[in-house]
């Protein structure tokens, strides 16, 4: 048997697409306004899901409290409110799109010890959307 479980976390970030390996010209063009250089910000919602056995003691695959818990403390505290760019190590080299945003909450999670952490979908508008599921097993990251 198995059952998966989502929730839905969000926060607020501002970001400025803009790849320092292609050039001022080039960032522009691809970006567009994403690319101004003061950066804008975006009402983020990410849906994290896992799975594992239900608990015949809980009847549960993993308590919320617990996911909330982890999620506030990997991607919440450190996400809320700040310039992806500059406050979160991983973005001073890597653009912060919301590819690469959501590869960077599920590598935060995947260590949730209660589940298996099955896929990270994050919103970056009610339009658009992004899915991640991890590497496949055996190939290297
Ligand atoms: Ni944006």
């Amino acid at each position: 048997m198995k059952l998966q479980l989502a929730r839905r976390y969000c926060f607020a970030a501002s970001h400025r697409l803009h790849s320092a390996q292609l050039g001022e010209e080039e960032n522009k063009r691809i970006y567009g306004k994403c690319n101004n250089p003061y950066g804008h910000g975006h009402n983020y919602v990410v849906e994290v899901a896992v799975s594992g056995p239900v608990d015949p003691a809980t009847g549960m695959i993993a308590n919320l409290s617990d996911l909330d818990a982890f999620v506030t403390c990997e991607v919440l505290e450190p996400f809320d409110h700040k310039y992806l760019n500059e406050e979160i190590p991983e973005f001073r080299e890597r653009v912060p799109t919301t590819e690469n945003l959501c590869i960077e909450i599920f590598n935060r999670l995947r260590g949730f010890p209660r589940a298996r952490l099955e896929r990270v979908r994050l919103e970056e508008t009610s339009l658009n959307s992004f899915e991640y599921t991890g590497e496949p097993a055996g190939s290297s990251r």
